[in-house]
């Protein structure tokens, strides 16, 4: 049997019917064609599938979708705004941040996340808080000069986007 769950997608208030084993990242794939997040290992250890629910970075491959109900939820596709990348993907992508790309989606959510809470980590407290998130093609080095890019941007306000994504 499925229920209906209302929630906040991407700043839209959406309603999908679920069934009590979907998990998050499979309703938002199937049911809202957003396939910036991915599942790889659905065990809750790499990362790949990672979304903010509510604030609070979840793996979509093991949140039961029917606990979204009420919650909003940021995805990938929502950090853009009018047109313009956020200050992380603008510095993934300048700062060639992946190889493959599947990680990505999972890296920039947790990038955003720790930025949001420590604007200017440090070398090692960026490998701390990315700790979780599993780049097999190991980019961990541009990763983490994108982290250092993207936090030097919200510092900066370079093209404006301090203001827009403060
Ligand atoms: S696919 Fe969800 S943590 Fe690996
Ligand atoms: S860029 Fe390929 S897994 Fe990270």
């Amino acid at each position: 049997m499925k229920k209906q769950v209302n929630f906040t997608l991407n700043g839209k208030k959406v309603t999908a019917l679920v069934s009590s084993s979907d998990t998050l990242l499979e309703v938002l794939r199937n049911q809202f064609h957003l396939y910036g997040a991915r599942e790889s290992c659905a065990l809750g250890l790499c990362g790949v599938c990672t979304l903010i629910v509510s604030g609070n970075p979840v793996s979509g491959c093991l949140y039961l979708a029917p606990m979204v109900d009420g919650e909003e939820v940021l995805t990938v596709e929502g950090l853009e705004s009018e047109g313009e990348l956020h200050p992380v993907q603008q510095a993934f992508y300048e700062k060639n941040a992946f190889q493959c790309g599947y990680c990505t989606s999972g890296m920039i959510l947790m990038a955003k996340k720790l930025l949001d809470e420590n604007p200017n980590p440090s070398e090692e407290e960026i490998k701390d808080y990315m700790a979780g998130n599993i780049c097999r093609c190991a980019s961990y080095k541009q990763i983490i000069e994108a982290i250092n890019e993207a936090s030097k941007i919200l510092d900066t306000g370079t093209n404006g986007v301090k203001a827009a994504y403060q």
